[in-house]
């Protein structure tokens, strides 16, 4: 028996060739142009499964009434683009990648923290317009200064680990790990986020985002922290509350953040983008070409198994 395979993201050549290469797989691949919500839906009536990245929105306008659907995969983590009781009600299973974008997100990360410490975006834009501007750009050491794992999950332990390897002092937030567990890491384990945060000269979260976790770092949050203190967030838009975080930065309290994730992406509300010390990226975490072909080949392995093993 055949099974159709939609693909409307695009994925790596690596990612392709594994549904490609099965004979018992049709692939139809309908990237370009993007599908309209209508000709996502009437694509869907002859699919058994789709793959998706962050780019196709599943929405219960799209799920509703898709009796051949059997599975969604996301190459990715994040499933907050498909509405899984949505596609529950339907029958419909929902997969994630967990483990392929790890070490390329931990890294981007590690890259936001380093990059903004030191002033490498505006010194570098400086640069670029002729100057030479060495004062202003004064930075800040990172060895010895603790910072705060909010989430120790695949992604926090690496971020953890390097920062280890950084010579920082690691603080952690995460009601599922053992303590044992967070020490291995070298982490000092809080099950009171209001404790830690005094202590965290830099701050950053990698959860998922749910409705606990919107806005878990709000202006209370921050204003328990030291003052001067760094925001990172590299894992989901709206874990900090960005006008909360905007005030902070204009206030001079928090002096600094670096963000790849927006609770709206492209971001519309651009006041903390434009804040000359806060460092952006446009959703980067994961775009390396090792994720992004780590990523593919899981999920297109992942929905061939599944549809075959449920024929
Ligand atoms: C993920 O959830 O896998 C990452 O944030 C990357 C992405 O959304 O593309």
């Amino acid at each position: 028996m055949l099974h159709r395979v939609l693909v409307t993201d695009n994925l790596s050549a690596a990612g392709l060739k594994v549904l490609e290469e099965n004979p018992e797989i049709e692939l139809v691949i309908k990237t370009d142009p993007k599908l309209s919500v209508e000709q996502l839906r009437e694509e869907l009536q002859d699919a058994d499964g789709i793959v998706i990245r962050s780019g196709t929105t599943l929405t219960e306008e799209v799920l509703e009434g898709q009796s051949r659907l059997k599975a969604i995969v996301r190459a990715g983590v994040g499933v907050d683009n498909i509405d899984i009781p949505a596609a529950t009600r339907q029958g419909i299973v929902v997969m994630n990648t967990p483990a392929g974008n790890t070490i390329s997100t931990a890294e981007h990360t590690i890259a936001m923290m380093m990059a903004m410490a030191r002033n490498i975006g505006p010194a570098s834009a400086s640069m670029r317009e002729g100057k030479w501007e060495k004062k202003i750009f004064t930075g800040t050491q990172l060895a010895g200064k603790t910072i705060g794992v909010i989430g120790l999950g695949r992604v926090g332990l690496a971020v953890a680990q390097r920062c280890l390897g950084l010579e920082m002092r690691i603080v952690g937030y995460d009601p599922f790990i053992s303590s044992e567990r967070a020490n291995e890491f070298g982490i000092e384990l809080y099950r009171d986020l209001d404790e830690m945060l005094p202590k965290c000269e830099l701050l950053t979260v990698h959860t998922t985002m749910t409705p606990e976790t919107k806005n878990l770092i709000n202006a209370e949050r921050m204003a328990k922290m030291p003052k001067g203190a760094r925001i990172i967030n590299c894992a989901r838009g709206g874990i900090i509350d960005e006008d909360a975080l905007a005030d902070a930065v204009e206030s001079g309290h928090i002096a600094g953040a670096a963000l790849d994730v927006f609770l709206q992406e492209p971001p519309k509300e651009t006041r903390l983008v434009k804040l000359p010390s806060v460092l952006t990226t446009p959703h980067l975490g994961a775009s390396t070409d090792e994720a992004q072909e780590l990523v593919a080949v899981e999920a297109s392995e992942i929905i061939s198994g599944f549809l075959t093993r449920n024929e």
